[in-house]
């Protein structure tokens, strides 16, 4: 079993300096709004993923006026103890070291302490655009397969550079079509692999997220999804093709896995337009507890498991299924937040699980 059994933080958000010793499996954080309850989380993902869950650059997690941040926890998996120190000193430099060893780059941490984190804004993933979609699927392969996260890296880096010659096409009013096609060249071979990574991963995923969302609903709405992709109906070359003119016009590219996403219906009408707030959100514990499960097996462990604010999500019936998966078939280290004390104590008494609260 992989569980975090201490944090130690330094000048992260709202955290100065402090310290927590995680002593049970099932952990609850309570406090009042902005006492630091997500940030704890935040603290705990970052030293899984190298990045935090909810700011988008690093700067943004430096406490005010600060210049760096440091983390410092301690994982076990069954006997073994591991110790990870992350240290940002500002302006962009990074520092990562697994007992004492440093990484020479941040993308081989991954997955090493697999974790799935649940928040409020989670919601996006059934309502947003089809991009949070996109890495929603890439953060759980990436987890899975190193080799994956490092295509990615590169589809991405041509998909760039292919974007902006496509501009200075534009610009200069003429083509250079051997250039063009060396860069399609070295799109096609990540992006296919991609494809194929992403079809067999969704060939898994999509049942399990209907197991998951019967269970939590009780009843018998259908949910549908499905992986879309252009290269469903036509290999990347051919796609490329078919996408060359609209590419000149637009000056960007429109054929690629880049513009993947996974369809969802509830009983046939689309999902994000008919849904109610409630099945909205049982279906986003359903991709997030799917994702947990396939993350398990690939490991053999259970990963880490964050549910931010849960409880203003559900009503009690489909609240009470979730807690009973969370912390008593659910094997793993959990942490739940909350901000009503004894709301969560009576959910933990009543479930009959051990239990730790850190009132914050
Ligand atoms: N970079 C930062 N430096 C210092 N403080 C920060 C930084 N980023 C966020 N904060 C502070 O952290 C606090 C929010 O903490 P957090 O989101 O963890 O609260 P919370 O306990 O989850 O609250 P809620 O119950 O409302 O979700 C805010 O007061 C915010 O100003
Ligand atoms: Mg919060």
């Amino acid at each position: 079993m992989l569980q975090i059994n201490k944090i130690t933080i330094t000048q992260y958000k709202n955290y100065d300096f402090a310290s927590f010793d995680f002593k049970e499996r099932v952990i609850g954080i309570c406090g009042l709004n902005g006492k630091g309850k997500t940030n704890l989380l935040d603290a705990i993902y970052y030293c899984c993923f190298t990045k935090s869950y909810f700011s988008k650059t690093d700067a943004l997690s430096v406490q005010f006026d600060k210049d760096g941040f440091r983390l410092e926890a301690f994982f076990e998996n069954d006997t073994e103890e591991q110790k990870l120190v992350c240290i940002h000193r500002g302006a962009g430099k990074k520092e990562l070291l697994l007992n004492e060893v440093p990484y020479e780059k941040m993308s081989q941490h991954i997955g090493k302490f697999p974790a799935v984190m649940v928040a409020p804004d989670d919601i996006e993933l059934i309502t947003g655009g089809s991009e949070e979609r996109r890495r929603f699927i890439d953060t759980v392969i990436s987890q899975m397969d190193a080799e994956y996260l490092q295509q990615l890296i590169q589809y991405n880096k041509v998909l760039q550079q292919r974007n902006s010659l496509l501009k200075r096409f534009a610009e200069q009013g003429k083509t250079d079509w051997p250039l063009l096609e060396v860069l399609d060249e070295q799109l096609i071979v990540p992006g296919n692999f991609i494809y194929t990574k992403r079809k067999n991963f969704t060939a898994d995923l999509i049942p399990l997220v209907q197991k998951f969302y019967n269970q939590i609903a009780a009843n018998a709405e259908a949910v549908t999804l499905q992986y879309e992709s252009q290269l469903n109906t036509g290999d990347f070359e051919s796609v490329l093709n078919q996408y060359r003119q609209k590419d000149f016009m637009l000056q960007r590219s429109n054929g690629g896995v880049h513009k993947d996403d996974i369809s969802m219906l509830l009983n046939d009408q689309s999902f994000k337009n008919t849904a109610s707030q409630g099945q909205r959100k049982s279906l986003l514990f359903a991709l997030k507890l799917a994702e947990f499960e396939l993350l398990k097996t690939n490991k053999g462990f259970a990963p880490l498991l964050f549910l931010d604010d849960v409880f203003e999500k559900l009503d009690d019936n489909r609240m009470q299924h979730l807690l009973h998966w969370v912390c008593n078939e659910n094997t793993g280290q959990v942490f739940i937040t909350d901000t009503h004390k004894d709301r969560l104590e009576d959910a933990f008494k009543s479930l009959q699980v051990k239990y730790q609260v850190i009132e914050l």
